[in-house]
């Protein structure tokens, strides 16, 4: 939710380093943003309401020169964006950056007020450092201070603090669903709420635990737990390279995100598929013949664009391996006490691996004996490292908070994921083998060509984006892609879109209908055309205005739609991918043209690790 970023070595330029990371983590939040710098005799705390660039222009006004920093982007969860509330927070000689929430702050700050200690804040986050410095200003050092503070948290965080009496030490604490990434260089040491803020300076990466801390100093990071018993990391090389993680020539990271998608597709499929032998091997994940026969559902769970994932994932699990299948939004699911035991297998699908809803989800399946193996792009994150598989997309870098290539890498890991067990039943011959294998393999090619629409889609959206309310329609496994082209819109455009099952339509929303309000409807060939086909004529009978996506080659719909995207067929189950491009494009290009931040809209943040 928040973005978190600390250096410490021998380069006395501590100040660049933690903006430049700081920008990249804008994504996760940027309603302020703030440094705290030793400048050789004290911490220098310099904070600004806002985007990141207000505290560029203060820094430039005034710069900072010193080798060990701190720094914080915040999405506000306890307190208003100002700067009073942005971070870093600070309690005498403590000052911290925190990413989380403390639950228990209601009573920590009666706790601290009781003992006469003034808050200067709203935040949860300057509780902590009034804890580390109670426990310092006793005579503990800075390790000991901050775990005997933690010991008095309940709630998430993952936090970096510095003492004014030691400056050659960052200490770093995680817990709950904050990640947290330590960078290892040559005398030099950082941390992150994410990789590629530290990407540039070094490849050398490990992560923190829960309930563990980190001590950062020029000579290196040594790893602790609770106890404060050394837990020693093996620190791994990241492969991304840092370019990937800029925008590459697009004007912004959703649009390069869009035109990436043919390669993160072909990553995703990877060397999982063996067409000689007509099988799939999704990384060794073990499908025991009789236990998946055994299996008596599989419980896909997610939060927003993951869930329409799972959504259109439910039709292919069900069709092709027959096994039943529920799609839960892991906010409802954490806290419904669903029935699970150990034959049915709960699915976590999350870009980030770190939403917190979905975390919790995992947990709940988990405590209730069932198998959980995750779909997620995010090596080694919290939903990774909880879970008993993972099948990892491999989309690369995804920082546009509308996420658009994560969305067609799940879509595609979850087919893989359904031919796998349909195989595993032995439910298919070598003809459909070949067919849904081949359909798959197809995919990237067919995604690039239908990015080719994207000028017609951009005209499109040109004589649409003053419009004020849109209804997305769809039916069968296109119906979460209308819930996904209303999601793409409204959240990059603050446009008011709404989806429906095209078949409800007659159960209230045709009351919406008039010339003021556009209509995108999916009518690509399937056995359900004729019916989408009434929908749109229903639609057109009250002045609604139609947007149709169809199958290239249709020469029914043309002149019962205002207008028409023709996009190729690839099957019952991967056109939903090919559809969403024309989705996301038209998103994309109606934002622009009302000059939204497209990559970091109002309100949002990338990855939401907090409930
Ligand atoms: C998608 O465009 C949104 N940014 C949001 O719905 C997102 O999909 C959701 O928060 C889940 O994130 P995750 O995949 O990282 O778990």
């Amino acid at each position: 939710m928040c973005g978190i970023v600390g250096y410490i070595g021998r380069e006395a330029n501590a100040s660049e380093i933690l903006i430049d990371g700081l920008r990249r983590l804008e994504y996760r939040g940027y309603d302020s943003a703030g440094v705290a710098i030793f400048d050789g005799d004290v911490i220098d705390v310099r904070r600004a309401e806002g985007k990141l660039m207000n505290l560029e222009g203060e820094i430039r006004t005034a710069p900072i020169e010193g080798r060990v920093g701190i720094g914080h982007t915040r999405w506000a969860t306890h307190g208003k964006p100002s700067e009073r509330n942005a971070h870093p927070q600070r309690a005498g000689k403590v000052v911290i950056v925190h990413n989380g929430i403390i639950e228990n702050y209601r009573e920590l700050r009666a706790e601290l007020e009781g003992v006469g200690r003034e808050i200067l804040s709203d935040t949860d986050t300057e509780l902590i450092s009034h804890c580390i410095e109670q426990s310092y200003d006793a005579g503990n050092d800075l390790l000991t201070a901050v775990r005997e503070a933690c010991a008095r948290l309940t709630g998430a965080y993952a936090l970096a603090a510095l003492c004014e009496d030691d400056p050659s030490t960052i200490v770093a604490a995680k817990n709950g669903g904050s990640p947290m990434i330590l960078g290892a260089g040559e005398k030099q040491a950082y941390l992150a709420s994410d990789i590629p803020a530290i990407l540039p300076y070094t490849r050398s990466m490990a992560f923190i635990d829960d309930g563990e801390f980190a001590v950062l100093r020029e000579s290196g990071i040594e790893i602790v737990d609770a106890a404060g018993n050394p837990s020693p990391r093996e620190f791994k090389t990241v492969q991304w390279d840092p370019i990937s993680a800029e925008k590459g020539g697009y004007d912004r990271f959703m649009q390069k995100e869009i035109f990436e998608q043919p390669r993160a597709i072909t990553d995703t499929i990877g060397t999982r598929i063996d067409e000689a032998s007509l099988d799939i091997d999704l990384d060794g994940i073990a499908f025991d013949a009789d236990w998946v026969r055994s299996m008596n559902r599989v419980t896909l769970v997610a939060c927003g664009t993951a869930s329409y994932a799972c959504m259109v994932g439910k039709y292919m699990i069900e069709h092709l391996a027959q096994i039943p299948c529920e799609v839960d939004l892991a906010s409802e699911f954490r806290y419904r006490k669903p029935i699970l035991d150990d034959r049915c297998m709960v699915v976590p699908v999350s870009q980030s691996g770190e939403t917190a809803d979905t975390l919790a989800a995992l947990r709940e399946g988990k405590e209730q004996g069932a198998r959980i193996l995750s779909i997620t792009n995010t090596r080694d994150s919290s939903i990774a490292r909880e879970s008993d598989d993972v099948l990892y997309t491999h989309a690369g870098p995804e920082i546009g908070v509308a996420s658009t290539k994560c969305f067609t890498a799940q879509v595609v890991a979850l087919y893989l994921f359904a031919v796998k067990l349909a195989m595993v039943k032995g439910l298919l011959d070598d003809e459909q083998k070949q067919k849904l294998l081949h359909d798959v393999i197809s995919l990237p090619r067919i995604v690039q060509n239908t990015l080719g629409l994207d000028e017609q889609i951009e005209q499109l959206a040109h004589s649409y984006f003053k419009k004020s309310d849109f209804l997305f329609l769809g039916r069968g496994i296109m119906f979460p892609l209308a819930l996904e082209g209303a999601l793409k819109l409204k959240e990059i455009s603050y446009i008011h879109a709404e989806a429906y099952a095209a078949g409800e339509m007659k159960h209230g929303p045709i009351a919406l209908i008039d010339e003021n309000m556009p209509v995108v409807v999916i009518a690509n060939q399937s056995p359900l055309y004729d019916k989408l086909i009434s929908n749109l004529e229903q639609v057109r009978a009250r002045d609604g205005q139609v947007i149709a996506i169809a199958t290239e080659g249709d020469g029914e719909i043309g002149d019962k739609a205002n207008d028409v995207i023709y996009v190729p067929d690839l099957g019952e189950f991967l056109t939903s991918v090919v559809v969403s491009i024309p989705l996301q494009l038209f998103a994309y290009h109606v934002a622009t043209r009302k000059g939204t931040d497209v990559d970091q809209p109002r309100n949002l943040a990338k990855s939401v690790t907090v409930e």
